[in-house]
């Protein structure tokens, strides 16, 4: 298959090496500068990745799938690939975190070419063209035809595939978790600030607002959503840093709005209060 990664940093370098595991696909590496190599280290090898890389939508040529990796708030820059990448029908598969992949791109692709992914991948991207994987991943897809293909180009990789039929509620169950990240990015901090009983307390507390909001909006989320939140941050390495810390430290905009803001937002329409929520977005804009 001809593969293009719309956005190549942490995620988008960690799939693309995964493809390159996979074998047997053209890659080509969508980016705003141009990239002179790609390598991936994981703790079990150093991929080094062989693709094409294309600065503009012209250079790339269509594809057979377009996979996005671009943070959320970029959605508008990476949907102008779209018409060259996508000049045969290429299916656009979405792997970003929040619970709006179809309403970000509704404008610009058909319901039924977008394929919303939910990934759990603990990666960083530590130069341009360099990424550090830390652990094993995990992918969410919706259990359908566009789905299964999707699951497919990654056959001989080391990834996990989930296909679920309910992907409102991984999206939501994976929010839960997100929500919650935004305490690392505030005490400016790795995982293990979250380890200590104050602040698993307001952890619970943020993640009981997000689960309360997803309910109404159709997730299936039980009362143990939060613990398994908090136990799923005490099996990460301490030092891991969330996208959002990361963002910060570099001095990059943050996804605020898709982990938290959203929560809040949805909270609103559905008259939920979201106080907890509302405040981190308050501060995370401030600083
Ligand atoms: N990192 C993680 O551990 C992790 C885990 C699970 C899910 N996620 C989610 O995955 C998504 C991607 O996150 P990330 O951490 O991989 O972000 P990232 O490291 O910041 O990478 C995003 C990349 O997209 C590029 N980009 C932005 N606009 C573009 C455009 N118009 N054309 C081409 N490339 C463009 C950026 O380019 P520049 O280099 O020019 O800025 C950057 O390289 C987010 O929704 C995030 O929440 C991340």
């Amino acid at each position: 298959m001809r593969i293009a990664v719309v956005g190549v940093g942490a995620i988008g370098g960690a799939l693309a090496a995964m493809l390159e595991t996979a074998g047997g696909h053209e890659l080509i590496l969508c980016t705003r500068r141009p990239l002179q190599q790609l390598t991936v280290n994981s703790p079990d090898a150093v991929i080094r990745v062989q693709a094409r890389n294309a600065t503009q939508p012209e250079q790339a040529g269509p594809v057979d799938w377009i996979i996005v990796a671009t943070k959320t708030y970029d959605a508008e820059g990476a949907a102008r690939w779209f018409p060259a990448l996508g000049a045969t029908g290429a299916p656009v598969a979405v792997v970003q975190n929040g619970v709006e992949h179809r309403e970000r791109f509704s404008r610009h692709i058909s319901a039924g070419r977008l394929l919303p992914v939910i990934i759990e991948c603990p990666v960083e991207r530590t130069a341009d063209g360099n990424v550090r994987v830390r652990g094993a991943a995990t992918m969410q897809i919706e259990d359908s035809a566009l789905g299964c293909a999707f699951a497919a180009l990654f056959t001989g990789s080391p990834v996990a595939i989930r296909l679920t039929p309910d992907m409102t509620t991984a999206a939501w169950s994976k929010l839960c978790i997100n929500s919650t990240g935004a305490l690392c990015a505030l005490a400016q901090k790795p995982t293990s600030v979250l380890w200590g009983d104050a602040m698993s307390r307001v952890a619970l507390a943020i993640v009981e607002e997000c689960a309360a909001v997803g309910r109404a909006e159709g997730a299936r989320l039980d009362d143990a959503i939060g613990q398994r939140v908090l136990d799923h941050y005490r099996r990460l390495p301490p030092d891991s840093v969330n996208s959002l810390l990361a963002d910060r430290r570099a001095g990059r905009r943050m996804e605020t709005d898709a982990r938290n803001g959203v929560i809040v937002r949805k909270g609103e329409k559905h008259g939920i209060p979201t106080p907890l929520n509302r405040m981190i977005v308050a501060l995370l804009d401030a600083v």
